[in-house]
Formats: structure tokens, C-alpha cells, sequence
């Protein structure tokens, strides 16, 4: 395998570029609605080899998986780096999973070329291409593995996984649970079974969104992750790919390097780039318990891109309170708009009270009401809206969707009462809402939460477990606040004019350490 260029990708060896031209060729005529459903998306030759250089290579005999195997691009890029070495492993075997006819005369081309190079160089070669679903029969290997008999064991894997949710009734979803898998999305199912085919001290590299890393829905997938599992290298892209996009939410997507060896991993390395043709930033190495602290019981995977994020990792930490300590709750906005399209008013009237979008966020604050932009600034108050409506007071709000190109994924404001004489007050679903006990909060205090979450700091702690732009109740909840008494000291020093980012920073920070030389 060539050396990369100063921090760039491999480039592709004899096997891998005669991949590549399949895959371009494939990838302009196929069809796109069928390739859409199985999750297709071919892995393109600059990132299969980086993944394939991340692995230790065994001496005597490489056994594969390669699980969704497309035209077997990976396969090529793990075969093409063992014909690259000094002194080759002296066996490869590949077991490859692939779904799709159409695309398995591909796959078994790239199969013959790795047997063909292989045989060159007097090495031995074998594969087995199994054209069923992988979580089925997949499933089927893991329990029979399990069972002592070891027809399929490997010591590497490596892959690129559909991505698709799976319903909880879904056949994927009942043959995972057959062997104690549970997986909301086709990848995490594809990761777990995986994992649980490698033997000790196995390897896997993996492609696939970042969605994994937090979260209820993955959560028994990192549970199971770090049972056997152990991170060695973890790489983050920048952009976030059509191909991994869900419901409109793109997402960010990492590469892993992992070992079935949890005893004597204890340092990560960290790579990063913007996307795949771009270079790769120096690394970083930070420790296990840097990505997931194993008292953690939520089983949050941080992934620092650089120093400065350590830092502000632990300068987070250090505020060890709870939201339920504090006493409040965060809950997404009630209004569900067009559900009640009736309702909604773009004036107020007498029959109205306030609803809040994001739209009325706008300098730490909420401006209300905003006329003439086509949206509603109002809802009637009825039996029907009632239940959705909180009573007027000082609330903080975020925002759950920031644009990519908004600087900061947590946006924070306050909604203060003072612009309406309405009893009640409305929040439409894009927003989420701390509130305490349904009602609202001190003025300080709510200024006090709002200015935390917008600091830089927070901002750089929250990229580092969430690959995606939506801010979920959820993950605030996660997230650990100061005591009220710094909160409120805080919040008396934010006036009408909210500070710049740095004076906020600055103020925080200032507040934060007072806050601890007091304790
Ligand atoms: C994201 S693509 C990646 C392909 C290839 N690994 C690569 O990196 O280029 C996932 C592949 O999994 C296949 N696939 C989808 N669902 C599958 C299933 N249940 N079992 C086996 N293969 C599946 C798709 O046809 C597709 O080729």
C-alpha cells in the first residue's frame, strides 16, 4: 500500500482501483429507489483504505467479515494492504453477506481479482459469498457460534452497514432479539451481531453515523459495545452525508477501530477530517476513559476532536449537578401545529394567548410577536388547546433544530412575561422548554441556565456525544449544571443587552470559578 500524502488518505492499491472503476460504473446506472431501500451506499476507495490501513494484520491466517458487502470494496482494501506487507499472513478466507442480486456478479469479480492477486503471491485464498439477509442468518451463526460450533469465527471484520430503522416488530428486529440483540437501526444490528461473531482479541473497523454514540434508542448497543469491546482509533468527519440521513436529521459519520479485548485498551487515538477527500488533521491521543467513563450509566460515547475539548469536557464536569436536582425539567414545546391549524393566529386577539417558535428567538431573548412572516404568533385558548398551554412566566428555551450553519448547536433564550398581560403562554414543538413543575422559574435563574448553555464550553461538550444538529430534551437533561446559587449569580449579570459570545464566556467562567473557591 502507497504511503499516504503528509496526513491523507491511502491511496487505493491493484485490487481496490479496479473496485473503484466498478463501483463508479455502478453507482451512475443503478437503480436508485432499490439501492435507497437496502441502505446502498458503496464505500469509495480513498476511505475504504484508511479503514483497512487502521487494522493490525494477523500472521498466519486472515478470517474476514464483511457483512453488506456491495461490490466488496472493503474486501479489496483489507486484501490489497495484506499483499502490500513485507512478510503476508499466509491464509486470507472471507465470509461476505450481501442481500442484493443485482450486485453479487460485482462482488463475486472483486472475490476472483483478491483469489487472482492472492495466488501470485502464494497466498490462499478463499471466500464465501452468502446472498441472504445478514440479520437473519447472521443471527443464526452468532447462536450456533455460541453453541460450540465455530463454522463461522472471525478475527476481522470490516464494514459499512445499511442504515435503516427497524421497527420493533420488524423481521430484523425479531431475529436480533432471538439472540438477546436489540437494535433500533439496521447498523447498530449489523455492528452487534459483528461484534459478537469476532473472537478474542478480534478487530473490527466500521463506517457508520454517529447517532450511536447517545441516546435511549442505542443505548443497550453501547451497553453491548462496551461489554466485549474496547475503542483503539476513532476518526470524525465534518460533513454530514446524504447517506446517512434520517428523517431530514443529517448526520455526522465515524469510522471506528475496536478490539474484542477489554483488558488492556486504554488509549484512543483520535483522527478527524473535513470529509473524505480532504486531509487528515494531526491526531490525538486521549485515554478510554476520555470517549466513556465506565460510571457513567448511560453509557455516553464522547469523542474530543482536539485537547481543547478535553478541556472543556471536564470543565463541564465539574459541575456535577443534576437538572432533577435543580428542580427542573426540559420537555419539547406541547403545539403540534398543524395538528391544531385551526387555532393558530397570526395577530393576537382577546381569545389568543402567545406561541412561541424559533423564530421569535433573537438575542438571548424572546421578541414576540413578529409579525408578517406567514407564520402564527398566536393560538386561541379553548377546552381543545388548554392542555397545551403552560402559565406566563419566566421560562428558557433552545431550540431543537439549528441549521448547519448556525454557529452554535445549543441556542438558548429566555422568554420573559413582560410583553403580553395572557395568563398563559404556548410552545410550539421545535422548541424544547425548562420549566419547573409545568410553571415558570426566577428571572436570574432562567437568565442564569440560558447564559450556561450558550457558552462556548457547553456548546463544545455537546459536539462532542451528538453527531447531529437536533437538540433533543433528552440530551439537556444529560448534560450536568452548576449550583442555583452560581446559576442565579450568573443569570443577575445578564441585562437587556445580552453579552457577545466572548464577554459570556468570560462572565461564566469568572462566575464558575468563584462558584468553586466558595464551595
Ligand atoms: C452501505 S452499503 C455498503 C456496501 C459495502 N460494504 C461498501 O462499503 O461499499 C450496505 C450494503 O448492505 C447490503 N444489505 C442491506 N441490507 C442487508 C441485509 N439485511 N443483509 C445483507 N446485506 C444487506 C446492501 O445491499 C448494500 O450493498
Amino acid at each position: 500500500m502507497k504511503q499516504p500524502s503528509k496526513y491523507g488518505f491511502y491511496n487505493p492499491g491493484p485490487i481496490l482501483s479496479y473496485v473503484e472503476r466498478l463501483r463508479l460504473r455502478y453507482s451512475t446506472k443503478g437503480n436508485n429507489s432499490l439501492q435507497r431501500s437496502l441502505g446502498q451506499y458503496l464505500t469509495p476507495a480513498p476511505v475504504a483504505c484508511f479503514m483497512a490501513s487502521l487494522m493490525k494484520m494477523p500472521r498466519n491466517q486472515l478470517r474476514l467479515l464483511d457483512p453488506g458487502a456491495g461490490i466488496g470494496s472493503l474486501t479489496a482494501a483489507v486484501v490489497d494492504r495484506v499483499l502490500s506487507m513485507q512478510t503476508p499472513c499466509k491464509s486470507v478466507s472471507v465470509v461476505a453477506w450481501e442481500l442484493d442480486n443485482e450486485i453479487i456478479p460485482l462482488l463475486l469479480r472483486t472475490m476472483r481479482r483478491c483469489h487472482e492477486e492472492c495466488r501470485n503471491q502464494n497466498i490462499t485464498f478463499s471466500y464465501i459469498i452468502i446472498p441472504e439477509d445478514f440479520t437473519e442468518t447472521g443471527s443464526q451463526a452468532v447462536f450456533d457460534l455460541e453453541a460450540g460450533n465455530e463454522s463461522f469465527s472471525f478475527n476481522r471484520a470490516i464494514l459499512n452497514p445499511p442504515y435503516r430503522k427497524i421497527t420493533s416488530e420488524s423481521a430484523e428486529r425479531l431475529a436480533l432479539r432471538h439472540i438477546k440483540i436489540e437494535a433500533s437501526n439496521l447498523y447498530a444490528g449489523f455492528v452487534a451481531l459483528t461484534i459478537r461473531l469476532l473472537e478474542k482479541d478480534g478487530e473490527l473497523v466500521a463506517i457508520t453515523p454517529r447517532s450511536f454514540c447517545n441516546g435511549p434508542y442505542f443505548k443497550s448497543f453501547r451497553t453491548l459495545f462496551l461489554k466485549h469491546m474496547r475503542f483503539r482509533h476513532i476518526h470524525t468527519f465534518n460533513r454530514r452525508d446524504r447517506a446517512f440521513a434520517d428523517d431530514g436529521v443529517l448526520q455526522e459519520n465515524i469510522i471506528f477501530y475496536a478490539a474484542k479485548n477489554i483488558q488492556d485498551q486504554k488509549e484512543v487515538v483520535i483522527t478527524h477530517s473535513e470529509d473524505p477527500s480532504s486531509d487528515i488533521a494531526p491526531k490525538s491521543v486521549v485515554s478510554h476513559e476520555d470517549i466513556v467513563s465506565l460510571s457513567d450509566i448511560e453509557r455516553v460515547f464522547h469523542i474530543p476532536n482536539n485537547d481543547d475539548d478535553k478541556t472543556y469536557r471536564l470543565a463541564v464536569a465539574q459541575n456535577a449537578i443534576h437538572l432533577s436536582e435543580l428542580g427542573i425539567s426540559v420537555s419539547t414545546g406541547r403545539v403540534v401545529d398543524f395538528r391544531v391549524k385551526q387555532y393558530l393566529r397570526e395577530l393576537p386577539n382577546k381569545q389568543t394567548v402567545p406561541l412561541i417558535y424559533p423564530f421569535h428567538f433573537q438575542n438571548g431573548y424572546v421578541v414576540w410577536p413578529k409579525p408578517h412572516l406567514k407564520k402564527p404568533n398566536s393560538i386561541v385558548k379553548n377546552s381543545v388547546t388548554l392542555p397545551m398551554l403552560m402559565s406566563t412566566g419566566y421560562y428558557v428555551l433552545v431550540k431543537r433544530f439549528s441549521s448547519k450553519e448556525e454557529r452554535r448547536r445549543i441556542v438558548a433564550v429566555v422568554f420573559a412575561p413582560s410583553f403580553t398581560d395572557a395568563e398563559k403562554v404556548a410552545f410550539e414543538n421545535h422548541v424544547n422548554v425548562y420549566h419547573v413543575r409545568e410553571s415558570g422559574m426566577s428571572e436570574i435563574l432562567a437568565k442564569g441556565i440560558s447564559a450556561y448553555l450558550n457558552t462556548t464550553m457547553v456548546d463544545k461538550y455537546f459536539r462532542q456525544f451528538s453527531g447531529h444538529t437536533q437538540v433533543n430534551a433528552a440530551d439537556l437533561r444529560m448534560l450536568t449544571y452548576p449550583t442555583i446559587n452560581v446559576l442565579e449569580r450568573i443569570g443577575s449579570k445578564i441585562g437587556q443587552n445580552y453579552p457577545c459570545q466572548n464577554e459570556l464566556d468570560e462572565l461564566v467562567k469568572r462566575e464558575l470559578q468563584n462558584g468553586a473557591s466558595n464551595s
